[in-house]
Order: C-alpha cells, then structure tokens, then sequence
C-alpha cells in the first residue's frame, strides 16, 4: 500500500504516520504545507525508505494530482484546526478545509483513488450540560444533525458535506471520521492542554475561558490513529464513524488535574474572556466503531494520559519555546 497522508507533519497526522510505520507494511507520502501549525521534529527518526515528506499546499490542483495519482488510499487531515484562530480570520479555514477538500476529492476521483475524510465532532454543534438526574445523558451519533458554530467548525461541517456528495454523486470510495478532542504530545501550545501546561512550567497560572464548565470529551491522539487505520482497512464505504474514549471532563476538572499533576494548588488558575460562540458541551458515542469493527480505545485512563502528557512537555521545552511568546501575545491582546 501507499498511502498519502495531508497535514502529516501536524499534532494528530504526524501521531498517524508513526503509527502506519509500526502497525503496517505501507510507505507513506506525508503531503504538508508546513504553516505554523506543522513540525518536522515529529516526524524525525522515521525510516526514510518508508516515509517521503512532499511541502506543498492541498489546495494546489497541479501538484495535487499527479501525486495523488500515485497511491493507493489518501488520508486527509490537512485543516486549520484551531477555533479562536477562525475567529480572527476566517479566511485560510475556507480555503484550507473547504477548496482544499475539494481539490482533493477531485483528485481521488479522477485517479479512482480510495480517501478517508478525517473530521471533527463540532460539525454537530454543541449539547447541554449534564444535570446530576440525568441517567442517559445525550451525545453526539452518526445521525445527528450538523449544526456547527464557528468560522472552523462550519468550514469542516461543509467539507463532510462535499465527500458524502462526491461519494454518492461520484461514486468516490469515502469514509468520514468525527473524532473529539485530542490530547498527546506535539500538540500546538496554541490550543488548551499544551497552553495550560506551559504556562505552569513557566510559573504562571492557567487561564481558563469563562467560568470554565464547558465540557470536552477528551481522546489520546495515539487512539485517534489507531481509529483511523481501523476504518481505512476495515470501514464501509460512503460510511460516517464517530470516533471517542467516553472522556467527558469539564475545563474546569482538566485545570484542577494539571495543576495537581504539577504539584500547584488546585485553584491557582485564573478567569479569562470567554470565547465567541463558545461550544457548551461534546461528548461522542463510539458504539457504531466498536460494534461494526471491533475498536476500542487503549488509554481508558484519562489522568494517566495527562500525567504522560505533560511530562513530555517538561521534557521536549526546546520544542515548544520557540512559539510561547507570540501565541501568549496574541492570546493578551484578546484579554484572553
Ligand atoms: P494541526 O493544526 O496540528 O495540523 C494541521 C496540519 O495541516 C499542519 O501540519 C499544517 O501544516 C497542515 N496544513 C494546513 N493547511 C494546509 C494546506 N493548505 N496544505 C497542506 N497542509 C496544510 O491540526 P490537528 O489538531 O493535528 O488536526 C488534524 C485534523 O484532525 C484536522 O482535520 C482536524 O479538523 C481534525 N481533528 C482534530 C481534533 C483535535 O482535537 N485536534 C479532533 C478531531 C478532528
Ligand atoms: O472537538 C474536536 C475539536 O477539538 C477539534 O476539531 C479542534 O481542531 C480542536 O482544536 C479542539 O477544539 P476546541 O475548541 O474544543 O479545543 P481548544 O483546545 O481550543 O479548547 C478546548 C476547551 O478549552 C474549549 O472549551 C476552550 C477552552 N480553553 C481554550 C484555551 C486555548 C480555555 O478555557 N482556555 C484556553 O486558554
């Protein structure tokens, strides 16, 4: 098999590509455009007869095609990920996650090329918060509407959209994945853990957006990819999968459990502006991938993971130094 990963140099594809290495006898091609958000550092140490990083941009129908051409399977997480990014400027999600999207599918179905669609669970919008009586508390399937609520989500939630027309219309061999929140090493300082750990390494306090109850559904990138390569070898086509660990905790539970791992008084964060538009709640039930094809998440243990996670980060500052200053300004200049 060989297999074209996008966005492969970035937090979760480049998780992916380690694991196509260990788990598989594919080569893989990693197809990045390099942006702020993606690091060859982790992609170091990877067989060199296996792995061939291209720098280029998904959007680019001529180095798009022909390269596409050449594999078997393509899988697609190149995207702006990030929600507060989308929120000052809209404009590289539309082109990125929409005509990137469509660049690719068009390419996928000229050379009759399989292609997994790498998606998120906030094209779903948000759900209320659980109260205490509650005995079955509503998440995110396969069948929920699309009701997405930011500049990100929207343009993930239409490029869902472009494949399921493409496989219908087309007859391109898709599937769809929306996986809830990652957590791991190499992710951006950018976003909430990473952001959160760095800031008590360097001595200040974590800064929670509002009061801090918006719930996420917190999945180890390491689960992800096994998820992903799950549905490639075994997912039916024109299929949709939800992909999470049932990792429900509060902003406000994941603050406490940093500052305890890392040995600061549980209460010692601080209160920032609230996000735009902010999501209340994610949470995914994974039982159509458990039952149809027999997945299941290794790290149960949330707290553990964590532990792992910001040990890394305390092991690899070299990495993220370089990006703390100008993410934390331009955090400060929002009040956030
Ligand atoms: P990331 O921002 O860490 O990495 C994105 C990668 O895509 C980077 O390497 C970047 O250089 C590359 N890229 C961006 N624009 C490109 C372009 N035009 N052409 C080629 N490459 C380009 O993102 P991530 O958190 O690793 O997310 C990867 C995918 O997984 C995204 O599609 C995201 O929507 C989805 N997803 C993320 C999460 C999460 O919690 N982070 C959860 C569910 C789904
Ligand atoms: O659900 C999947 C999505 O998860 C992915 O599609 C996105 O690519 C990924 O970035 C993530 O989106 P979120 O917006 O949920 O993640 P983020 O890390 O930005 O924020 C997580 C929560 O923490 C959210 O409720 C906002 C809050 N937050 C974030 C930051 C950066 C804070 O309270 N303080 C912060 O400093």
């Amino acid at each position: 098999m060989r297999i074209l990963v996008t966005g492969g140099a970035g937090f979760i594809g480049s998780n992916f590509v380690h694991h196509l290495v260990r788990h598989t006898d594919a080569s893989v091609t990693v197809l990045d455009k390099l942006t702020y958000a993606a690091s060859r550092e982790s992609l170091a140490g990877l067989p060199e007869d296996r792995v061939e990083l291209v720098v280029g941009d998904i959007v680019d129908a001529g180095l798009v095609e022909p390269l596409v051409a050449q594999h078997d399977a393509v899988v697609h997480y190149a995207a702006e990920s990030h929600n507060d990014n989308s929120l000052n400027d809209p404009s590289p999600f539309i082109q990125t996650n929409l005509i990137g999207t469509f660049t690719l599918l068009e390419a996928v179905r000229k050379a009759g090329v399989r292609f997994h669609h790498v998606s998120t669970d906030e094209v779903y919008g948000d759900l209320p918060l659980v109260d205490d009586t509650a005995d079955d508390p509503k998440r995110f399937t396969e069948e929920t509407p699309y009701q997405p609520s930011s500049p990100y989500s929207a343009s993930k939630a239409g490029s869902d959209h472009l494949v399921r027309a493409w496989v219908r219309s087309f007859g391109v061999q898709a599937t769809i994945s929306n996986c809830s929140n990652n957590y791991g090493p190499w992710q951006h300082i950018e976003k909430f853990i990473p952001r959160q750990i760095t800031e008590v390494l360097d001595g200040r306090r974590p800064k929670l957006y509002g009061s801090g109850e918006n719930v996420r559904d917190w999945i180890h990138t390491e689960d992800h990819s096994s998820a992903v390569l799950r549905i490639l070898e075994q997912g039916r086509i024109g299929e949709t999968y939800l992909i999470g660990a049932d990792g429900e905790k509060s902003n406000l539970e994941v603050v406490r459990m940093i500052l305890r791992l890392m040995g600061r008084a549980e209460d010692d964060f601080e209160h920032v502006t609230d996000r735009a538009g902010h999501d209340l709640r994610y949470a995914i039930d994974s039982g159509k991938l458990r039952t149809e094809l027999g997945w299941s998440p290794e790290y149960g243990d949330f707290e553990a993971g964590l532990a792992q996670t910001v040990a890394w980060y305390r092991d690899n500052e070299a990495w993220w130094r370089p990006n703390k200053d100008a993410t934390e300004a331009s955090y400060a200049a929002k009040g956030q």
